[in-house]
């Protein structure tokens, strides 16, 4: 470990640790869906003030990147991509784990210290990276991955898998990070909770989630 990743990974402690000490912290939800929607849009469309909040959110995802990679391609199979994914997904699920309507350790902590710009641009930043498919380890699996994503999912997640605003982009996705995603919808105990796919992920079995992983890994 270098001396930098030792000083961040120390400060993350120190930040995810000193948070229940902060009683009196109060979740500011990012903004108005509608409002974040009509502002993403307007940036994502004029070139400087894209450019603008991509530098910004390149600088504020520094710690990120420990984890998710420098441009959001992450190494870590159970740590997901956020490059390439909708920036307006990407800001829904900071807010969710902010105010506790997704549950993960770590991040339900780190996202309470990110301000609502710097969350906003983060988004930005991301949302324009590229992101590179996996390779297929087992043609079989991929295949029959690609016939139930047919069948169930395109409806809502698009025939390329990139999603919509508020439907995530899986095409790219770590594995890993799917299978889990996928089981915790299944759970139903509030790690994940979203009406539209809880109903969906109670109908999968292992191997057909393991099958739709290694499909959705694999595409571009
Ligand atoms: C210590 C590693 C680590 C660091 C550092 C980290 N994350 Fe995460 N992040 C994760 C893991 C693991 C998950 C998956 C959690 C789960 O299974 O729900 C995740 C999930 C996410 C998701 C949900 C993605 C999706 O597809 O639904 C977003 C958004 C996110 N992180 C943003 C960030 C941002 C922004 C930062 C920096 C401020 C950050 N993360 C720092 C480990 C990390
Ligand atoms: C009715 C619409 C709908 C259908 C059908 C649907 N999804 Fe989803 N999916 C969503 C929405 C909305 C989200 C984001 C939910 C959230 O905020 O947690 C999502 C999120 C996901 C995620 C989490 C991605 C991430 O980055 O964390 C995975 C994995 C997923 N869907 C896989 C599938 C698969 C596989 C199928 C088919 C078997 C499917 N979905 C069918 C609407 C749908």
């Amino acid at each position: 470990m270098n001396p930098r990743t030792f000083l961040l990974l120390f400060w993350s402690l120190l930040t995810v640790l000193s948070l229940p000490v902060r009683a009196a912290y109060v979740w500011i939800p990012s903004a108005p869906a509608q409002e974040v929607e009509a502002r993403l849009t307007r940036v994502q469309s004029e070139p400087v003030s894209h450019k603008a909040a991509i530098a910004a959110g390149k600088k504020a995802a520094f710690f990120c990147a420990n984890c998710h990679g420098e441009s959001g391609v992450s190494a870590l199979d159970h740590v997901p991509n956020l490059a390439g994914q909708n920036a307006f997904y990407l800001l829904a699920q900071i807010d969710k784990f902010g105010d506790g309507r997704r549950k993960d350790d770590f991040m339900s902590g780190l996202v309470k210290v990110l301000k609502p710009e710097e969350r906003f641009n983060i988004a930005v930043f991301y949302a324009s990276q590229p992101v590179p498919p996996t390779l297929v380890k087992n043609k079989f699996q991929a295949v029959a991955g690609k016939k139930h994503f047919a069948r169930t999912c395109v409806g809502c997640h698009g025939v390329k898998a990139y999603g919509t605003r508020e439907v995530a982009r899986l095409a790219g996705q770590r594995e890993g990070y799917l299978v889990t995603a996928l089981r915790d919808y299944r759970k139903g105990d509030g790690v994940r909770s979203d009406s539209r796919m809880t109903g969906v992920a109670q109908k999968l079995s292992d191997p057909e989630i393991a099958a739709l992983a290694i499909y959705l890994g694999s595409l571009p």
